[in-house]
């Protein structure tokens, strides 16, 4: 029995559910019960109701989520060394900080971010949904974070101001991308269109045709009428959107843009983690308490 049938099997006889992000290695993607991106991820596990085990196939922070808004479950994280490295460049004495320097601005963080920051903001967004959270506040200035392009981005879709915190906060991965690569694509491929992730810089946001979360990039390729795509983001995605449309071409904008963080949940990592039932997310639920407010008001936001 193969590895990936073993785990389908455990997965029955232990009532789990396996919700994977669109960067997970293929073979993971390819056992997931559900493949999305953070808000569709936080939305299945707060809806799951049938599971025991929720088997959170991503990083620290989304498995932390689920956690806080499906307290009932035993929310797994098959490596607990997967971190995202842009959720640990904020800390809650830094929104202290800020929020003493700008104390009638609403705090408005990304779901990239620890427990205990969502439990000091006054509501998360996702990459998905950042505009109309910012839309929907009544404030014109606003503490964003931890990401400065994604702070950039919603201020330039909203006209408002937002105050990074930290001051320069960012993703790793996605700070490879360099406009020369789309550039060169671009002249091999006349045709493609440029979809990037909002966490890239300005430079490459300038050169997409399409910005979006990496749900929206799937939902657009699907959508459109053309056969080539230029992928500015992790290059995991490039699974679900090549098994999606046989018909059409995806190149990788950058081809070391790999999440190392994203890769480390593996095959042995997610059986040995179900089997023994390890690695269990949990959040003290003093903290979880509050975060789970910041996170139920984003989802009250329409977008
Ligand atoms: P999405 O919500 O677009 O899936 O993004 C999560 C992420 O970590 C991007 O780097
Ligand atoms: Fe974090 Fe960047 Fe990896 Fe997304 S791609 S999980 S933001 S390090």
């Amino acid at each position: 029995m193969s590895l990936s049938d073993k785990i389908l099997k455990l997965k029955k006889e232990k009532k789990a559910v396996i919700l994977a992000h669109n960067y997970q290695r293929p073979e993971i993607q390819d056992i997931a019960d559900y493949v999305g991106d953070s808000i569709e991820l936080s939305r299945k596990a707060s809806d799951e109701q049938d599971a025991e085990i929720i088997v959170f196939s991503a990083v620290d922070f989304m498995a932390e989520s689920a956690a806080i808004l499906n307290p009932d479950k035993k929310v797994l994280l098959p490596c607990l060394g997967a971190r995202c490295p842009m959720a640990q460049m904020l800390t809650v004495d830094e929104i202290r900080r800020a929020k003493k320097l700008y104390p009638n601005a609403p705090v408005v963080l990304y779901v990239n971010t620890l427990a205990s920051c969502k439990a000091s903001c006054d509501i998360c967004c996702t990459s998905a949904n950042a505009v109309e959270v910012i839309k929907s506040l009544d404030s014109d200035t606003v503490l964003f974070g931890p990401d400065k392009n994604l702070a950039e981005y919603v201020s330039e879709k909203t006209g408002k101001k937002l105050i990074p915190i930290p001051a320069n906060g960012f993703c790793p991965t996605h700070l490879l991308f360099q406009v020369e690569d789309v550039k060169i694509l671009k002249m091999q491929y006349p045709e493609a269109i440029a979809m990037v992730h909002p966490e890239c810089s300005s430079e490459m946001r300038k050169a997409a045709d399409f910005i979006g979360s990496t749900s929206k990039m799937c939902r657009f390729a699907k959508e459109s009428h053309a056969k080539d795509f230029i992928v500015g983001t992790d290059e995991g995605i490039l699974h679900r959107l090549r098994k999606e449309n046989p018909q059409k071409n995806f190149y990788l904008a950058y081809e070391g843009a790999i999440c190392p963080n994203m890769k480390l949940t593996t095959l042995d990592r997610l059986y040995t983690a179900l089997k023994e039932e390890k690695n269990v997310v949990k959040v003290p639920e003093i903290v979880a308490k509050k975060a789970r407010a910041s996170l139920e008001r984003m989802f009250e936001v329409k977008s």
